[in-house]
């Protein structure tokens, strides 16, 4: 590992837009990665509690993905071929079909989208109003979705809604489990709505919603929630879209969100770590009746990555062909829900969120929350925070994390909340 500090951080100021948000909280220029370590240019090494936000399920450079992509690309294999056949693809679909939508009973086309999961969003909410004719979507309190505009009519968060610069319409925003409080049934309240001629929503095309909401502070909904939304859904006429981009792919404990529970969604985003090796790759998978694009209806130039499709396909192979990884995972959760409620039990009014891989702690307020992250990085630990104050410290650790790093990690976060506890203690 080199000690020469070679770049100039200043070019990044200089030149970068300031839009750049992840690089101010991680104020290091970064090298290498392998499996779940991350490497600076100065040779300190971090434990990434973060991958990529749940982009980098499997690790940083995989060696079997990694071996496959190599042989693809010195092979001289097709880089981009827009949406033409390709062995690759062709590889990734038999797979996919095989380990994924067979074991499941789903008939779902795939459709590739744009590399991005807002592209999959979009795909999804364009498809729905098509299909039903009408335009409202519902969305929820808490819930994000993406950049572009559709996606971000859907999102919750006013900051990020603030950026859109034009009205962002044909959304209703409902609320979320929980969200009104413990005692408020949100899913009877929104069912009251629906059956209420006059309650000033329009008929939905869709509902869209994330099981356990990734950006919007790690709210689990309920098996009987999910279940009776899907219920609504289907009793309204709309189509019922599960947003899996950030909780699927084994991040909540199984390949998808929805896994065990007696719900059919019209339609899946997937996206994040679909590739398995950190590229741009996303899809949205549709029920068949639904599919009635015209060709080229939803066109795009990056649609289905070649190299993706490689690694892709790798990844299903390697952690979806039996039960092993998701065994693991949910070892892996039990010992995060222990060390999460550690850290929230010292800290007054915590609490746990979450669930799976995908579990923090609302720590009451996002100063706080900023604080125990940054001592976390300066321990050699990457992690960030979610919610709407981004007052959940949030862990999202490479679900093939070694069970000693991943205790290391949790080590590093219980003393960098204990230490910040103690100063804000100490100041009051
Ligand atoms: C649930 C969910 N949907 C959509 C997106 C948007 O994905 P992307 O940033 O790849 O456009 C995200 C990103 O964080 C997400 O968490």
């Amino acid at each position: 590992m080199t000690t020469d500090i070679v770049s100039d951080k200043k070019i990044f100021e200089r030149r970068e837009s300031q839009v750049r948000s992840y690089c101010r909280s991680f104020d290091t220029v970064f090298t290498k990665a392998q499996g779940s370590t991350l490497h600076d240019e100065s040779g300190a090494s971090y434990t990434d509690f973060l991958s990529g936000c749940s982009s980098l399920n499997y690790g940083h450079n995989d060696p079997d993905m990694k071996a496959a992509l190599i042989d693809h690309i010195t092979g001289d294999g097709i880089a981009h071929a827009l949406d033409m056949y390709t062995g690759p693809k062709a590889a990734f679909l038999e797979t996919f079909e095989r380990l994924v939508l067979a074991p499941r009973g789903m008939d779902h086309k795939i459709m590739m989208t744009g590399p991005t999961g807002t592209n999959a969003v979009e795909a999804a909410i364009k498809l729905a109003r098509k299909v039903t004719g009408r335009t409202n979507v519902i969305s929820f309190t808490n819930g994000f979705h993406g950049m572009t505009l559709g996606a971000l009519s859907l999102t919750g968060n006013a900051g990020k809604r603030g950026g859109a610069g034009v009205p962002l319409n044909g959304v209703t925003h409902l609320p979320y489990e929980g969200s009104l409080g413990d005692d408020v049934d949100t899913l009877s309240l929104i069912e009251t709505m629906l059956e209420n001629g006059s309650s000033g929503i329009d008929a939905p095309a869709a509902f869209i919603l994330e099981l356990v909401q990734g950006e919007g502070g790690l709210n689990a909904a309920s098996r009987t929630w999910v279940e009776g939304i899907a219920r609504l859904a289907r009793k309204h006429g709309a189509k019922l879209i599960i947003d899996d981009i950030q909780a699927g792919l084994g991040r909540a404990g199984d390949f998808f969100s929805f896994d065990n529970m007696d719900v059919k969604p019209d339609m899946i985003t997937l996206a994040k770590s679909l590739s398995g090796f950190g590229l741009p790759f996303a899809l949205t998978l549709i029920r068949p009746e639904l599919d009635v694009w015209k060709p080229a209806e939803h066109n795009g130039t990056f649609r289905g990555n070649t190299h993706a499709f490689v690694t892709a396909k790798v990844a299903l192979e390697k952690f979806w062909s039996d039960d092993a990884f998701k065994n693991d995972i949910a070892e892996k959760s039990a010992v995060l829900t222990k060390s999460l409620q550690h850290i929230a039990d010292t800290i007054p009014g915590a609490r746990l969120k979450g669930r799976g891989m995908m579990q923090g702690v609302d720590v009451g307020n996002g100063d706080l929350a900023a604080a125990i992250c940054a001592e976390a990085f300066l321990r050699g630990l990457v992690i960030e925070t979610s919610g709407a104050n981004d007052e959940v410290v949030k862990v999202l650790a490479p679900l093939t994390t070694p069970m000693d790093q991943f205790r290391q990690g949790l080590g590093i976060l219980t003393e960098a909340a204990q230490t910040c506890v103690q100063t804000k203690i100490a100041a009051e």
